[in-house]
């Protein structure tokens, strides 16, 4: 795991976006892995600046979210197909078949998940999956747990996830229970890997994910396994290390 510790959230944003437009320059059909949430939107501001300014391009491009909430339809704006609609994908010129969210109202979830997992070991393996951290350490909504699944699956969200997701959702009982998440295995089949944190909240998290034993427990030690992973974090989510 190598760890660049940046002055401020800002500089963790421009430095993520700095290495995704990097795989985008070299390998114009880059796969990458996206997540949604706060600590991503400053790295999604910047690549659309980029896009902008220097005529950056996407059109050979193709992504895939890491999760989507259980029950909301695309145009809910709490759907993570909204978020990155709103943040990223209308904003640059990727092509709408070439972006993949898993679709949280599938009748048939678990059908849903295989048919997502199929469709990413045929289009990937992923080039660059940026990832955030949950404050308890889950990573895509896998939440700590006794054990893992690899693939993409069906996670009941834990009581912490939704008590930190409720200031998007007004209030805790608006979350929804239940998310389709790729699992920790497909995530580590990426070829490189980004972890994002910019804030204090995240700090103890960091600490269990980079210095504690890789556990079920916290789903990001499992990162520590990976051949190229690595973190760009604030010194206040880096202030747990030492
Ligand atoms: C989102 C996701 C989550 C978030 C994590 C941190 O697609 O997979 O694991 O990365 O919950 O969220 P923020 O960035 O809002 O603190």
């Amino acid at each position: 795991m190598f760890i660049t510790v940046t002055r401020s959230y800002d500089e963790m944003s421009q430095r993520a976006a700095l290495l995704v437009a990097a795989h985008v320059i070299v390998k114009p059909d880059t796969v990458l892995g996206l997540p949604t949430g706060s600590t991503p939107l400053g790295m999604y501001r910047e690549l659309v600046r980029m896009r902008r300014e220097t005529n950056l391009g996407f059109s050979r491009v193709a992504t895939f979210n890491l999760d989507e909430y259980v029950g909301l339809p695309p145009d809910d704006p709490q759907s993570y197909d909204f978020f990155m609609r709103t943040n990223f994908t209308d904003h640059v010129n990727l092509r709408r078949d070439r972006v993949f969210i898993p679709d949280g109202r599938a009748r048939d979830l678990a059908a849903e998940c295989r048919r997502y997992e199929k469709l990413i070991e045929r289009r990937g393996p992923i080039d660059l999956f940026v990832l955030g951290i949950g404050q308890n350490g889950h990573i895509g909504f896998n939440e700590p747990s006794h054990a893992l699944q690899a693939e993409t699956h069906v996670e009941t969200l834990s009581a912490r996830t939704r008590r930190a997701n409720a200031r998007f959702f007004g209030s805790v009982s608006k979350v929804p229970r239940r998310a389709i998440t790729m699992g920790m295995g497909t995530i580590m089949k990426a070829r490189e890997i980004i972890l994002l944190a910019g804030s204090k909240e995240k700090a103890e998290a960091i600490k269990r994910a980079v210095k504690g034993p890789v556990t079920p427990a916290v789903p990001a030690s499992v990162l520590q396994l990976h051949p190229a992973c690595r973190m760009f974090i604030d010194s206040s989510a880096a202030s747990g290390l030492g």
